[in-house]
């Protein structure tokens, strides 16, 4: 049977959008300005965003794939340049470094929480390697200490994949508070969303530059223009390539307006992943991750390990609840260079992980039937 079989329209999704009135109010006043183009919204969404979690600097941007290709651009990573980085992710953060032209060497993963294993990452660093990427997986932080030391030590950047991780903390700080480079999606299942945009977080004011160069041709768009026959600010010298991944007012009004409501939309998640883990932490065939107590995650999704997935699924689906894989190892995926054989934790891990339904649409009926089909599986 396949998963086609059971879409019956009434299931219990495994996601949702988030969408606040204010939202659609703030896209017609923006509309209605008539300045839709790059602007005061934009300005407004990072500013908000740096000050409710702590961004020492914020640039925005189309996605978050644009974010990520962005930070290895101003990295300078490049043709011949490796990035060690983690298989067990959306492959958007792996195509992004194929997208520079570079090659990621994958490291293993932590079995328990599905995060870039810290010991491996140092053994796949070579005189090649340019920079670390990782990814706070599910919105819950990896080992940050661990790597930057790594980091530190081999002198690499580390760029934060945080596509999953708006609002996680990793001990005191939020996520993109602290560190090199944090990058963020607002892709439509994101906690906060507008439709499509991205966030590129720094603690480098060099890199910050750089970076609101970069997702605009190189430009700075708020260099002033001095001579009014050039169209282009005369600081601009044109010998970098940059991209258009700017992000627009209409869609920055949505994200500011949604952003507002990040507190209620995080607690409603926050109370159905506590309530999972509370009630299937006595489970057998299906254990939960390791989150370990100096992290907040925001339960951005709720993968767990389940014995024979398959039959887990097809009893979840069975019962209108969907469940699915949200990714594959990347090593799959032939552009990457082909299955690595020395990878046991991902091997364990792309065998067994599913996602149960976390959004904010849940009722806690809902959650509740979901807590009884997963204790049945369980037991049966
Ligand atoms: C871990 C991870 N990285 C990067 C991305 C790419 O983000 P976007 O869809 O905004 O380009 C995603 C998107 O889901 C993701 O899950």
């Amino acid at each position: 049977m396949t998963r086609k079989d059971y879409e019956l329209g009434d299931e219990i999704r495994l996601w949702s959008t988030f969408v606040h009135e204010d939202a659609i109010r703030a896209v017609a006043e923006t509309l209605r300005s008539k300045w839709i183009n790059t602007g005061k919204r934009e300005k407004e969404l990072r500013k908000k965003a740096s000050q409710k979690w702590g961004f020492p600097f914020c640039v925005a941007c189309t996605n978050g794939t644009a974010a990520l290709r962005s930070a290895l651009a101003v990295l300078e990573v490049g043709p011949g340049d490796e990035v060690v980085s983690t298989p067990y992710t959306f492959i958007a953060t792996n195509t992004s470094i194929l997208e520079q032209g570079a090659r990621p060497v994958f490291a293993d993963i932590n079995y328990d929480d599905l995060n870039i294993n810290s010991a491996s990452i140092e053994k796949k660093i070579t005189p090649k390697t340019k920079a670390i990427m990782i990814v706070h997986y599910g919105g819950n932080a990896c080992d940050l200490d661990e790597i930057r030391a790594i980091g530190k030590k081999h002198n690499l950047p580390i760029i934060e994949d945080s596509a999953h991780a708006m609002g996680s903390k990793y001990k005191e700080a939020y996520i993109g508070a602290t560190g090199d480079i944090a990058c963020f999606s607002l892709q439509v299942v994101k906690i906060i969303t507008s439709g499509d945009g991205g966030l590129i977080t720094t603690t480098r004011e060099d890199w910050y530059k750089e970076l609101k160069k970069m997702v605009w041709y190189g430009i700075d768009r708020d260099a002033k223009r001095t001579n009014l026959l050039d169209p282009l600010p005369e600081d601009f010298k044109g010998d970098k390539l940059g991209f258009k991944y700017n992000m627009n007012d209409i869609t920055a009004s949505i994200a500011s307006a949604n952003l507002d409501h990040f507190d209620e939309v995080a607690q409603r998640r926050r109370e159905i992943g506590e309530r999972y883990r509370e009630e299937l932490s006595g489970c057998k065939r299906v254990k939960l991750l390791n989150y370990k107590k100096d992290r907040t995650p925001n339960y951005q999704i709720f993968p767990v390990h389940v014995q024979e997935r398959m039959k887990f699924a097809e009893h979840m689906w069975e019962r209108k609840i969907m469940v699915n894989i949200n990714n594959r190892r990347n090593d799959i995926y032939p552009m990457f260079g082909g299955l690595r054989e020395d990878l046991p934790e991902l091997k364990r891990a792309d065998e067994d992980v599913i996602l149960l339904p976390i959004h904010n649409d849940l009722t806690d009926n809902q959650v509740g039937y979901i807590i009884d089909a997963v204790r049945k599986y369980d037991t049966s």
